[in-house]
């Protein structure tokens, strides 16, 4: 498959709506690039996040102007534990900092965060961090923020599919992926929003994470915008099917 080229535009236009009939989008991000973003200006992969973290703020603010009512990232995955424990430490002390400092800013900007993933694993400094953004930010409804932090896809299911308990939360927590982009130009999944992402459309760019932009999401709901989506239907029955299919889901998500 060849690479999805996200057409080349100019950071310093203004990020115009985007119209979408049929309601707001899940945009889901695999923020891929951070480590070799850094190793390509001689940095450590520690400033790589940093900087990481810092495109995201950007990429939070623009998402409502795009009409993007749900947007997921994949802050840490399952298999992250097995990096380096000083890069993990990082990583954890990051997602804190992050959260703690966020949380009013996005709490102003009407954006509830929450987060996705296993718990029981997370220091007790994020945990803190977690609840305190979580709590401020219950009441919001511009913007559905989800930060995926310890998550694993495979495990989420295999979970929901032998215990009640997680079966309700996952359903709870499932909301379909209409736009999956990754970043940093490896093109799999890597155990995100398997689920969820079932009739996603995917986009792949070799743009490192930290340079990832507004005007490079716009691209990319745009270029989602001239995908033919036909759920397994055929195109004259494809918004019957869409409609059928977000059925499914809206009940459970929508506020
Ligand atoms: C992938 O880059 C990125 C991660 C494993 C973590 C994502 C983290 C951030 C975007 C920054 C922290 C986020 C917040 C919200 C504080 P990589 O390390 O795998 O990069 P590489 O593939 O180039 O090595």
């Amino acid at each position: 498959m060849e690479q999805s080229t996200l057409q080349a535009v100019d950071d310093s236009l203004p990020i115009q709506d985007v119209n979408t009939p049929l309601g707001s989008l899940h945009a889901a991000i695999i923020m891929d690039g951070n480590g070799r973003w850094a190793a390509q200006r001689g940095m450590l992969r520690l400033e790589g996040h940093r900087a990481g973290a810092e495109s995201l703020r950007h990429i939070v603010e623009a998402a409502p102007r795009l009409n993007i009512g749900v947007l997921t990232v994949y802050a840490f995955s399952a298999d992250n534990w097995k990096r380096p424990s000083e890069e993990v430490d990082a990583l954890m002390f990051l997602l804190a900092c992050y959260l703690e400092k966020e949380s009013v800013r996005l709490r102003d900007a009407g954006v509830r965060t929450t987060i996705i993933g296993r718990r029981d694993r997370l220091p007790a400094p994020l945990l803190n961090a977690i609840h305190l953004a979580e709590s401020r930010t219950e009441h919001c409804n511009r913007l559905h923020f989800r930060l995926a932090i310890d998550y694993s896809a495979r495990a989420a299911i295999l979970e929901a599919a032998t215990d009640e308990q997680h079966r309700e939360r996952f359903f709870a927590e499932t909301i379909p992926v209409d736009l999956l982009i990754r970043t940093g130009g490896e093109q799999r999944l890597s155990d995100f929003l398997l689920w969820e992402s079932a009739y996603a459309e995917l986009i792949f760019t070799k743009r490192m994470w930290p340079d990832f932009t507004p005007a490079d999401l716009r691209a990319a709901v745009t270029e989602y915008h001239h995908r033919e989506r036909r759920f397994g239907s055929v195109p004259e029955m494809a918004l019957v099917a869409q409609a059928a299919e977000q059925a499914q889901f809206s009940e459970r998500w929508l506020r």
